[in-house]
């Protein structure tokens, strides 16, 4: 059996990290084969040790002025690399040598509420204060523009007159949960 492998790059509270270790935790055609973090107190990196999945972390110099985590990557030749809750900018060289083989979940209905300091409950306090109707989360391809590369999924909620910036985190973070991994094991068996 071919194994379709992920690596998985997580620097928040890795909710999401966690959903995807165990959507595929016992399907033996997929496995994770790193976790990818820029933050040593992530606690993505716990919940990556609970799964034994192997991590790098890594540092602003070696990211951007190196090519060590290319050569990691590479090493491994993943099938998809996987953005959950990771902020930095994902270097051109990594970004080349893997088309349509990074994608990325953003909290909000893109284009909407992308871009550039558009992240976590930024996002949220944004789309309170001016009084959407809707928010949602996309899934979509990592190009060389913050939150522009081809959407592979949106989903979207109507918010309430009640909502507020965390009511709204709760929500999206459920709708992340429920999709992310899903949409994960589509874009694998259809790469
Ligand atoms: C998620 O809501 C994800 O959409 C967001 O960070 C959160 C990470 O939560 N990503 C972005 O804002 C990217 N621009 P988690 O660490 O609990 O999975």
């Amino acid at each position: 059996m071919n194994t379709k492998k992920i690596i998985l790059f997580a620097s928040g509270s890795g909710s999401n990290f966690e959903e995807i270790c165990k959507h595929f935790e016992d399907k033996k055609q997929f496995s994770i084969d790193l976790l990818i973090c820029n933050n040593s107190k992530a606690r993505a990196l716990n919940k990556a040790k609970a799964y034994g999945i192997k991590t790098l972390l890594i540092n602003k110099e070696s990211f951007y002025k190196t090519s060590s985590t290319l050569d990691k990557i590479l090493k491994i030749t993943p099938d998809l690399i996987v953005l959950a809750g990771f902020l930095w900018k994902i270097p051109t060289k990594i970004i080349d040598k893997f088309p349509n083989k990074i994608i990325n979940i953003h909290p909000a209905l893109l284009p909407d509420y992308g871009g550039k300091g558009m992240y976590g409950m930024n996002i949220h306090k944004a789309v309170i204060e001016n009084n959407e109707t809707k928010s949602g989360i996309t899934i979509h391809f990592v190009n060389k523009n913050y939150d522009e590369g081809k959407i592979l999924f949106q989903k979207a909620i109507n918010l309430e007159g009640t909502e507020s910036s965390e009511s709204l985190s709760r929500k999206i973070l459920k709708l992340e949960h429920k999709f992310f991994p899903k949409i994960i094991e589509k874009a694998l068996n259809n790469g």
